[in-house]
């Protein structure tokens, strides 16, 4: 960690007990888990839902429960996030980490993958966090804008979009996964149905906002 990253924890409100916990399980438990959101990321999507209010919320990959957490945190009473995870063997860790948080009953935990979950559900969304497979990001974006999953207004959030900055280079053969986060991205700045800014934190997020 640099400096300037030292500094930005330190002058930011500290993590609570059990999400640190989460974020520790993951790492000794859990391939690749670098993927969860972390302490600035959590806060910012915490500070997001209190700023947005939704009522109802979407997140396409629970992973270990980190940012459904965060999410479920800043929501009012009566508000409650789908979280949907494809990888079965991931849901045990969140559940257990919802059922011992006091926000965890803002939380539906759905096994699948959200591009068959989505549908089945049948709701419609104020805020979407789409953090799940990559390659599949033109398709949840797809989904979401053509299913009836949005509406007016809905904030869309997704994260990795600068994917370690390999966005801004030419993609190499067969990377699938820049290919279709740059597919997404250009998707999002070319629809007329939608309002957008990148925000540079961590990996990057494309704010998107439905007209
Ligand atoms: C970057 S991780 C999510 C991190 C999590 N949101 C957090 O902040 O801690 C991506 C997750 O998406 C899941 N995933 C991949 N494809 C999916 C799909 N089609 N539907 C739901 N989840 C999916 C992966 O198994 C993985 O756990």
């Amino acid at each position: 960690m640099d400096n300037l990253e030292q500094y930005i924890l330190d002058n930011t409100k500290p993590e609570e007990e059990l999400m640190h916990r989460l974020e520790r399980e993951t790492y000794l438990r859990v391939i690749n888990p670098r993927m969860i959101s972390g302490h600035l990321q959590g806060k910012l999507l915490e500070m997001l839902v209190r700023m947005m209010r939704p009522k109802r919320v979407l997140e396409i990959g629970t992973f270990t429960g980190y940012s459904a957490l965060s999410i479920a945190r800043g929501l009012d009473d009566g508000a409650y996030i789908d979280t949907i995870e494809v990888d079965d063997e991931l849901e045990e860790i969140a559940a257990r980490f919802f059922a011992e948080s006091a926000y965890g009953s803002r939380i539906r935990q759905h096994v699948g993958s959200a591009l068959d979950v989505v549908p089945r559900l049948g709701e419609c969304y104020d805020m979407v966090f789409i953090d799940g497979d990559k390659r599949e990001y033109p398709a949840y974006y797809d989904m979401l804008m053509d299913g009836g999953y949005v509406h007016s207004g809905t904030m869309l959030l997704a994260d990795n979009i600068l994917w370690y900055g390999k966005v801004a280079e030419p993609t190499a053969h067969n990377d699938k996964h820049t290919e279709a986060i740059k597919e997404f991205n250009r998707r999002v700045v070319e629809d007329e149905r939608v309002d957008n800014v990148i925000i540079p934190i961590r990996d990057g997020i494309n704010l998107i906002r439905v007209k």
